[in-house]
């Protein structure tokens, strides 16, 4: 389904002061309940994806799951959770960070990755970008390689994306708020 950038928008309600005060909460729940919308979405990354080198998917918990599992099963790639701390069986190696509002641990299972994978790294949003960079330490120390990181929405006022670049890592957004 062609992409409607509008339309897309119009799916993501914005919650003032949600989790915490000053924060605009940018919620893409609307999305997940609309057929359309969640075609679009999916459809715009399957587009941009179908013909790249990439070998793996990762996603970050929680909401980057619910789009990267379809689109690993369209793109018939392998799917790897970048989750919590405490939710990953076995062992695991883990790393902290600070996020717009609050402070967390992200895991992935030890042999996760190995050298040579080309992975998309998935995740809903980029707002400072400190959660999408533990998910890179992590997966970079276990011999990947990230090709592109993909969101939904990007917050560049934030400067996560910006620095994403800076690092030389792609990046790849749907949308944009100010
Ligand atoms: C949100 C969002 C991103 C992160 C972005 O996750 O899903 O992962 O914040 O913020 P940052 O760029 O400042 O790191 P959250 O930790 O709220 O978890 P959730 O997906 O479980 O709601
Ligand atoms: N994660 C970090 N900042 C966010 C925001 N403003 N809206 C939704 N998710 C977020």
């Amino acid at each position: 389904m062609l992409y409607d950038d509008f339309y897309v928008k119009s799916l993501i309600q914005t919650i003032e002061d949600w989790p915490e005060e000053g924060i605009s909460f940018r919620d893409i729940t609307p999305i997940f309940s609309d057929p359309k919308g969640m075609r679009m979405v999916v459809d715009a990354y399957v587009h941009r994806y179908i013909a790249s080198d990439i070998t793996h998917i990762a996603c970050i918990d929680a909401r980057g799951f619910l789009i990267a599992a379809v689109l690993a099963y369209e793109l018939q790639k392998p799917l790897i959770l970048v989750r919590k701390k405490g939710k990953l069986p076995g062992k695991t190696i883990s790393q902290s960070y600070k996020l717009e509002y609050g402070e967390a641990e992200l895991e992935i299972q030890e042999g996760a990755t190995q050298e040579g994978d080309q992975v998309l790294l998935f995740d809903d949003l980029i707002a400072t970008g400190g959660t999408l960079f533990a998910a890179i330490k992590l997966l970079t120390k276990q011999g990947a390689n990230i090709k592109e990181v993909a969101a939904i929405i990007d917050l560049p006022d934030l400067g996560g994306s910006q620095k994403l670049r800076d690092s030389n890592i792609p990046v790849y957004s749907l949308c944009a708020f100010d």
